[in-house]
């Protein structure tokens, strides 16, 4: 069986002003009724797969709890982090807590993953090199020179539609990602991750020894009770911070990668959620209390208010409680200056 570990301690500031750091992007209804960790979950119930582990700010245990219990997606741990340390320690709490032999499927709470049947393809794909020990990443075909993903060389196939990683490279600078994508040969770093907990933990042994013993310690030190977990706060605190990308998959050997086209998005704007969502005739994405006259291709969204837009194409309005975001479609990554500006 796989157990599926879902990562939550995102603070999202992306999608502001709806995610904010009380409720970031995972807790959010984006793309359906349910928000984006209850579809997280769902992506990974059913035949093959154990309940999930969790592993999340403690500041969020109750909205994390309420989430799951209403998708009825219970967890069997819901390990909870006194603070954010990145994701190769919060995957390490979790290796820990599962048995050596167990297959983890690592996955972030806040991505978009159309075509569940593809992915869970790609997992089967995997799974033979994952039990021989191999660290496998899933690989996006790229379609703009992002530089806030990770980027794989994919190299000669090892099995069948899986690749060994030639090379890792994460958060390229732009005329690198420009590079790579013109070279063909690179894909995506989907940020999804399936190895055995052991070869996990070995990777960490090699490759961040401080941080695997900082983690074991505040586990071995936690408080528990029912499914909930807290580390203990001083011991995690004393972990290094680091992404698994840096930590630990750009220096491992048996890394692998399967290609897989399955309408993968990480939602990192308001621009990238207009783009996956299928709009209405004029191309409007609107939820909430919205009254939209000769308007298209706008995204709209209103909490709590009630927003009325007329003669007017390719905006972005996002309205929550007293706060307003207005964008022209495409400049939705100028959220982050505005947060800046706004700080001032
Ligand atoms: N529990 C926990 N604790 N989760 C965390 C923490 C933490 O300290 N830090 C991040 N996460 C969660 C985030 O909520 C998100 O769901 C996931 O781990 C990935 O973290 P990000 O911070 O969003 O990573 P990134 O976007 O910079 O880069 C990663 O994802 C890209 C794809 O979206 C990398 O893996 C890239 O290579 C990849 O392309
Ligand atoms: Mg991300």
């Amino acid at each position: 069986q796989i157990v599926p570990v879902i990562l939550s301690g995102g603070s999202g500031t992306r999608l502001w002003p709806l995610s904010r750091a009380e409720k970031p992007k995972q807790f959010l209804s984006l793309t359906a009724a349910e928000t984006m960790l209850q579809l997280t979950a769902a992506r990974a119930r059913g035949a093959g797969f154990a309940a999930p582990v969790v592993v999340a700010n403690a500041a969020h245990a109750d909205e994390v709890e309420a989430q799951l219990a209403a998708a009825g997606a219970e967890p069997q741990a819901l390990v909870l982090e006194p603070v954010g340390r990145n994701t190769a320690p919060a995957i390490a709490l979790a290796a820990l807590s599962a048995d050596p032999d167990a297959a983890l499927l690592v996955m972030p709470s806040d991505h978009v993953i159309a075509d569940v049947d593809a992915f869970h393809a790609a997992i089967r794909r995997a799974l033979p090199l994952v039990e021989d020990g191999w660290l496998v990443t899933f690989g996006i075909t790229p379609d703009a020179p992002e530089t806030g993903y990770g980027y794989i060389q994919v190299g000669e196939e090892v099995a069948a539609g899986v690749h060994r990683v030639a090379r890792f490279v994460e958060k390229p600078r732009r005329d690198v990602a420009e590079a790579m994508l013109a070279a063909g040969d690179h894909a995506w770093n989907g940020g999804i991750f399936l190895f055995r907990a052991d070869a996990f933990v070995a990777a960490l042994e090699r490759f961040a020894p401080a941080m695997l013993a900082a983690v074991r310690a505040s586990l071995d030190a936690a408080r528990r009770e029912g499914a909930r977990v807290w580390p203990d706060a001083d011991a995690f605190a004393a972990s290094p911070s680091d992404s698994i990308d840096y930590a630990v998959m750009e220096k491992a050997d048996r890394v692998a990668v399967v290609p897989v086209a399955m309408g993968w998005s990480d939602v990192g704007s308001w621009d990238a959620l207009h783009a996956i969502s299928e709009g209405d005739a004029q191309g409007n994405v609107v939820s909430g209390d919205v009254v939209a006259l000769d308007a298209a291709n706008c995204l709209v969204r209103a909490e709590g208010v009630r927003v009325a837009i007329a003669g007017v194409s390719d905006l972005i309005v996002v309205a929550s409680g007293s706060d307003v975001l207005i964008v022209p479609r495409g400049r939705s990554q100028d959220v982050k200056l505005l947060l800046d500006a706004m700080k001032k």
